[in-house]
């Protein structure tokens, strides 16, 4: 009985021992486990966080050393409200200025806030993220002049944009369309962009509240112009500017690489957006007034009269000729501070 007794309180301590050890192994591991997930699981981003989340701002995340700054610095940003549609800086019709003398550098002045021809609003967080993509071929005065005028009417209506410039190489036929394929390819290589507009060098919008926004359908934003006295062009007219969201865009495969010299492309891209099941938008005549800086043709531009063919054919070739046929030889990108420089190759017409 005593050995028994003494066995059994023997007994009792070992139990008593074990299921101290268990308690203090379950603590400590349950604590370990809740400070390691705590510190190493990457914080998830939804959909929704990814595409606010530029591949811009990954980067300056990536450089900076201090990871308390860049966690204050990109709360800060996600805190911002969402600008609105109509910014309370709009101006309505402002007076176009086009001075002989304007160079880069006065331009550049004027526009101290952009970065590798880039701007971000700093109070609010821009409704869509745009890229204006501007084909482009010796029009250097045309295009300071856009610039001169553009960048303050992009500010004062809260977007956050950047200024591509699709420069084809040589003095081979002119390809609009096929330049503005590449900015669309390349553009989607820097950043995340919402919504694109296709831009002539030589049109600058009268009134800031023609926004550069995309729409749930695609956009014309050159509803008049001074070169036709402020009348419309054909009901089915489609160039000059318009504005595409990426998905629009995307769902017509692109321009037709196909049309070499002027004209045509723009009513192709009409056809496509029609056999997208898309229809064309357009605001009020009041607000999309153009100024239409005046030029003669430029050599390598002549008239395409091959663009009646061309138009013909739409419905069989649009899903093969665009996008995903764009072939070019990248010769360069540059980024300055009001706009990003991208030299091509695109070769010749092939008959
Ligand atoms: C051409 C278009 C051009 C329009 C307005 C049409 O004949 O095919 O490319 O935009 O005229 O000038």
């Amino acid at each position: 009985m005593r050995i028994t007794g003494i066995f059994g309180n023997l007994l009792c301590q070992i139990r008593l021992l074990l299921f101290i050890a268990v308690c203090v192994t379950i603590v400590g591991w349950t604590n370990f486990y809740m400070k390691d997930s705590t510190r190493y699981t990457p914080k998830y981003r939804t959909p929704v966080e990814n595409f606010w989340k530029s591949p811009l701002s990954e980067k300056k995340t990536e450089e900076n050393s201090q990871p308390p700054l860049v966690e204050q610095t990109s709360q800060k940003e996600e805190d911002l409200k969402i600008c609105p549609i109509l910014s309370p800086n709009l101006q309505g019709v402002v007076p176009l200025m086009f001075p002989p003398n304007l160079t880069l550098a006065d331009v550049e002045k004027k526009i101290p806030m952009m970065r590798n021809g880039h701007y971000q609003p700093e109070t609010c967080r821009s409704q869509q993220r745009v890229a204006i993509l501007i084909p482009y071929r010796n029009r250097e005065r045309h295009l300071l002049y856009l610039l001169d005028n553009l960048l303050p009417f992009l500010q004062r209506q809260l977007l956050d944009y950047a200024i591509y410039i699709i420069h084809q190489a040589g003095n081979d036929t002119f390809n609009r369309a096929q330049l503005l394929n590449i900015g669309y390819l390349e553009a989607l290589k820097e950043e995340n962009w919402d919504c694109f507009i296709f831009h002539d060098v030589d049109l600058v919008p009268e009134n800031d509240y023609n926004t550069y926004l995309c729409d749930s359908e695609p956009k014309h934003l050159v509803v008049v112009c001074n070169a036709t006295n402020y009348n419309s062009v054909y009901k089915e007219y489609f160039g000059g500017v318009t504005a595409m969201t990426r998905k629009q865009i995307a769902k017509v495969n692109g321009y037709s690489n196909n049309y070499w010299g002027w004209g045509g492309e723009d009513d192709d891209l009409y056809y496509r957006v029609q056999l997208g099941n898309m229809t064309v938008v357009r605001p009020a005549r009041e607000v999309a007034r153009y100024t239409m800086i005046s030029h003669t043709r430029d050599v390598g531009n002549e008239k395409n009269e091959k663009r009646w063919e061309l138009l013909k054919n739409v419905s069989k070739v649009w899903k093969t000729d665009g996008l995903n046929s764009c072939t070019y030889e990248l010769l360069s990108i540059e980024h300055n501070p009001l706009y990003i420089n991208i030299t091509v190759d695109i070769g010749k017409p092939h008959n």
